[in-house]
């Protein structure tokens, strides 16, 4: 139970920008207009002072996750991360009211100072009001759930209810891949396994335990397993080559199609030797060196010098799978078919999408494939290399969210 009442908020045309959206900034105004009426409903926004102390900000992190508009009504949420002698740590979740979409959250961390500026212990009527340091949330995050598929247990991320959306994440990543449509996309159900020998999900042993008949039949036991029918399916990469099999195998489970930097064409005499080469260096000397020698074509130059903290994720995603699984997906990805005329056959609405700066499934190579489907868009991501869910994830999600809007 958090000490602070959620807090209603409109946003006024002077919080905005030029563009439209509400400042970032004035955000953080909006965040200290929500605890200050939080504490006005609750203990009083005299607390601080009946106790001679104030309270001083020492850090803020705010991830911003989709844009705001002037008139729209913001909640604010509330809770007490950690609490100190000294410090305590708020962790708000923004809102927008009228569809629920997660617009922001941030971690807010005080000190508690007295009157000439020098940290001091947290008083007595202040520390009951904030209750008791909550436990760390373990991972940070929601468990996934576990779900059997043969021999091994998938990990599996869950979120919300609607349109049912299966998220599959490509090579070498997880579900962590999707993190912010995972986020962001909170009016539709979101599935997000992890591959076999990938993250939390248990490793089938031999390297070739893993095929793409395989990831297919894994992504049917998930779909049975949240009692699914039929769900929109969302591959990047390989996990769109992998939904390509599923198309082959099980195409009545299969409401439509997103198709993020993918191809149909199946790989080149040299693209076959690389693949060898790789798995090889894999087995000597594990994935680190593998990711060294991928990332270059993974994210588009502009990331790579300006966004640090997604070449590390890529870095820590490729660390979480197994050697089998690393080198049973570069088997899988070598050996892999020709999928054009497997979309030919295609009757359900389909959405294409591209980096502009796609280095492995080039933005010709989508249009190419768009052009196959009977009933596709086709969409440019500005500024994105082969990652555009992660690279630009504000613009991806808007994408997504307008097609999937538009489902029956
Ligand atoms: C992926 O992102 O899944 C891989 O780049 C696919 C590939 O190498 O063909």
């Amino acid at each position: 139970m958090t000490p602070f009442a959620p807090i209603e908020l409109t946003v006024y045309a002077y919080d905005c920008d030029a563009f439209g959206h509400l400042n970032q900034a004035a955000l953080l105004t909006l965040l200290e207009r929500a605890r200050w009426d939080a504490l006005a409903r609750g203990p009083g926004m005299d607390l601080f002072d009946r106790n001679g102390v104030w309270p001083a900000v020492r850090k803020a992190t705010i991830e911003y996750k989709a844009p705001v508009y002037a008139r729209e009504v913001l909640r604010v949420e509330t809770a007490v991360a950690h609490r100190g002698t000294t410090s305590m740590t708020l962790r708000h979740v923004v809102r927008r009211v009228s569809d629920e979409t997660q617009v922001a959250e941030a971690e807010m961390v005080f000190v508690c100072i007295d009157r000439l500026g020098r940290a001091t212990p947290i008083p007595d009527e202040i520390a009951r009001f904030l209750g008791p340091s909550p436990p760390p949330r373990p991972g940070g995050g929601h468990p996934p759930l576990r779900v059997p598929a043969g021999d091994v247990e998938l990990a599996v991320d869950v979120r919300g209810d609607g349109l049912p959306v299966l998220f599959v994440h490509g090579f070498p990543f997880d579900r962590t891949v999707w993190r912010h449509q995972l986020a962001a996309l909170s009016r539709f159900r979101r599935i997000a396994p992890d591959f076999r020998g990938v993250g939390g999900s248990g490793a089938t042993p031999a390297a070739d335990g893993y095929s793409l008949a395989r990831y297919a039949d894994d992504l049917v036991a998930v779909l049975d397993a949240v009692g699914v029918r039929d769900a929109v399916v969302c591959g990047l990469s390989m996990g769109g080559y992998v939904i390509f099999e599923l198309l082959r195998r099980h195409p009545e489970r299969i409401r439509a199609l997103i198709l993020a930097d993918t191809k149909t064409e199946p790989d080149s005499t040299d693209a076959k030797r690389d693949r060898d080469e790789l798995a090889a260096l894999v087995e000597r000397q594990g994935a680190d060196a593998a990711v060294e020698r991928l990332l270059p074509r993974l994210l588009a130059p502009a990331t790579q010098a300006t966004q640090p903290e997604v070449t590390g994720q890529v870095r820590e995603m490729a660390r979480r799978w197994s050697v089998p699984a690393f080198v049973g997906a570069l088997r899988t990805l070598r050996d892999r078919p020709d999928s054009s005329d497997t979309l030919r056959a295609v009757r359900v609405p389909a959405l294409v999408l591209v980096g502009s700066e796609d280095a492995i499934a080039p933005p010709p190579t989508a249009l190419a494939m768009a052009k196959l489907l009977p009933q596709a868009q086709c969409h440019i991501v500005p500024a994105a290399g082969h990652l555009a869910p992660l690279e630009q994830p504000l613009a991806t999600s808007r994408l997504l969210a307008d097609f999937l809007g538009a489902i029956p």
